[in-house]
This record gives C-alpha cells, structure tokens and sequence, in this order.
C-alpha cells in the first residue's frame, strides 16, 4: 500500500508518516518547508523518519506535479497548510488562501482522475466553529470561524465534502483540537511554556488565560488518520478529533508548574483577535464509526511533552 502525506515534514505530518512506514505502508512526504517558523525543526522532523519506506519531495503543491505525484497513490493524509490562528489577519491572508485553499482544491482536481485512491484525510480544525453555542461541540453545529485561519480551513473542509459529492473523492475531514506533545510547533502555547519554564523566561498570556482548549495529544491525532483511512465510512465524513481535556490555559500552566517543581513567570498581555473563549469537541461520532476514543490524558501527555522539552531547550 502506498500513501501519501503532505506537510510531511510538520508536527503532524511526521508524526503520521513514522506510524505509517512502522505499519508496512510505502510512504511519498511532500512539504514546501517555509519559514513560517525555523526549517531546521523540519529537517530534523524527516530526519526522524529516516529513509527506510520513505521518499520525501521538496515542493510546493500549488506548483508540484501532481498527476505524477498521485501515481499508485491509495491513501492521502493532507496535512499541508499555513497554520496560525493568530497571524492570519492582514496581508498574510494570501498565504493561508494558496496554501490552504488553493492547494486543497488543487489536489482534490488531480484526486478525481485516481483509479487507485481509497481515502483522502483532510486536516481540518477545530477553529472552523468558531465560538461555538453549545458545549461539547458536535460536527453538525453551524461552524462559524472567528479568524481567517478558521475561514481558510472550513473553506478547504467545504472543498472536500463537493468533491465527495460531484466526484466521488473518498474524503474524510479530521477537526483537530489544539494538537500537543513531543515535537508540538515552536509557536504553539505548550512549547512555548515548556521552553520557557526549563529556560526560566517569562511565557506571554494572551488575555485573561480562562480561554479553554480541548487539547488532543498527537498519537491520539495519528490513530485517528489511520482509523479515518482504513475503517468504512460514508464519503465526505467530518469527525471532530478531540482529546477531552477541557482546560483553561491557566490551569495547564498549573499542571506544567507542578510537573516541573517551580512557578513559571506570567506576563498578562491582551487578547489576540481570533483567539476563541472555548474549544470542547463532541467525540460520540468518531467513536460509533470509526471506534476511536483519547488515549493519552492531559498530564500524561504534559509529562512527555516537557520530557521531550528537556532534551531540546536545556542546551540552548
Ligand atoms: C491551535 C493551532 O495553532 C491551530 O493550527 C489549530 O487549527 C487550532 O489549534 C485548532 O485546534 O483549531 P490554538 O488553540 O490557538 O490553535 O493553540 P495554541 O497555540 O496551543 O494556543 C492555546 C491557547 O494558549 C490559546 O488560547 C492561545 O491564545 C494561548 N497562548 C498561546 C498563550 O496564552 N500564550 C502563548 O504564548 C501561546
């Protein structure tokens, strides 16, 4: 069996193409590698994955041979895209349109000519839902995405489910909640906490800190992909992909203090437009299809995180 991953050398994408090659699969990573943050973490992201079952092309897939690309191809786990929910107001609106949009519909043309394609897994996001009105959030509340980011996201999302309907594409859309744990981006919040608590700097806190997340560990994410590509469900399928944490970025804090044995310094600054009150996912869909429930609980997955933090930050 071959697939292939986009973004193949980002958090999750890396993440996804280790299980699969461990799983026997043949695995094509493509990543534009951008400087949205420092190249060398995804160098040392491919790196990790090594050579054995794994050939990697460097290319942007708004520019990429696809047909060529596709060749064999028998599960696609998107994973490209310009993240960032807070950096996608402004002039950087483009960015997000060509590579989460554009790229998306782009793949899905080529997806449509595919006599060898069994599933297509889109990575969606938890952020199309915006401030959602009821709380756990099920996939079929109205999503109404508060940041660009949100917008580019649904948008792709919505790509996938017309493909689904007029062609026959097998997607299915994964909407991950705040993805963490060893190898987590370098601007996300757990990072940056942990960075800051090994190196005794003081971490930023966007507003208040009240603002709850359902924070998912990454090996959870993976199962879900695998789940999501090998298990029968109906074309153009959205699940929400959410760990069960449910906990205010102050209490998180608390937990990573307690972890480490010292208080981290606090710097209240504003709120970031964009930024949403509350995240919780209602995980009763995946469960009854794809029969997939978190593994791995918040302070298990802290635990691993600053484990993984300690290896990389102390020698900085
Ligand atoms: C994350 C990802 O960045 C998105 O790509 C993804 O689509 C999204 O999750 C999602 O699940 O929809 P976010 O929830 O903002 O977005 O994740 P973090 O960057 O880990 O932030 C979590 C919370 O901590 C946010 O409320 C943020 O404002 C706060 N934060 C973050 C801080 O207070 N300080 C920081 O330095 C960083």
């Amino acid at each position: 069996m071959k697939a292939l991953v986009t973004g193949a050398a980002g958090f999750v994408g890396s993440n996804i193409s280790r299980r699969l090659i461990s799983e026997g699969m043949d695995v094509v990573g493509i990543d534009a590698i951008t400087d949205y943050y420092d190249p060398e973490i995804k160098l040392r992201n491919l790196q990790a994955i090594g050579n054995r079952g794994f050939t990697f092309i460097h290319e942007d897939l708004n520019h990429a041979a696809l047909g060529k690309l596709l060749d064999g191809v028998d599960y696609i786990f998107h994973q490209a895209g310009q993240p960032g929910v807070r950096k996608s107001w402004g002039k950087d609106f483009s960015t997000y349109l060509d590579a989460n949009v554009h790229a998306t519909q782009r793949l899905l043309e080529h997806c449509k000519d595919s006599s060898t394609l069994k599933r297509f897994v889109y990575a969606s996001s938890s952020s199309v839902y915006g401030d959602a009105a009821t709380f756990p959030t099920s996939e079929d509340q109205l999503p109404q995405p508060l940041s660009p980011y949100g917008v580019s996201k649904l948008a792709a999302e919505h790509l996938c489910s017309l493909y689904a309907a007029n062609f026959g594409v097998p997607t299915v859309s994964l909407r991950y909640f705040t993805v963490y744990g060893p190898g987590q981006r370098p601007d996300m919040a757990f990072t940056r906490f942990v960075k800051a608590i090994i190196q005794g700097t003081p971490i930023e806190i966007y507003g208040s800190g009240n603002q709850i997340r359902d924070f998912t560990y990454v090996d959870d994410i993976v199962e879900a992909n695998l789940r999501a590509a090998l298990r029968p469900s109906p074309k153009g399928s959205i699940f929400n992909v959410a760990g069960g944490s449910n906990i205010s970025v102050n209490e998180a804090i608390v937990t990573l203090e307690r972890l480490m044995g010292h208080e981290l310094k606090r710097n209240y600054v504003g709120r970031v437009a964009g930024d949403v009150v509350r995240t919780g996912g209602d995980t009763t869909k995946i469960k009854a299809t794809l029969d997939w429930s978190p593994h791995v609980s918040l302070e298990e997955g802290l635990q691993r995180h600053l484990a993984w933090g300690k290896g990389l930050f102390a020698k900085d």
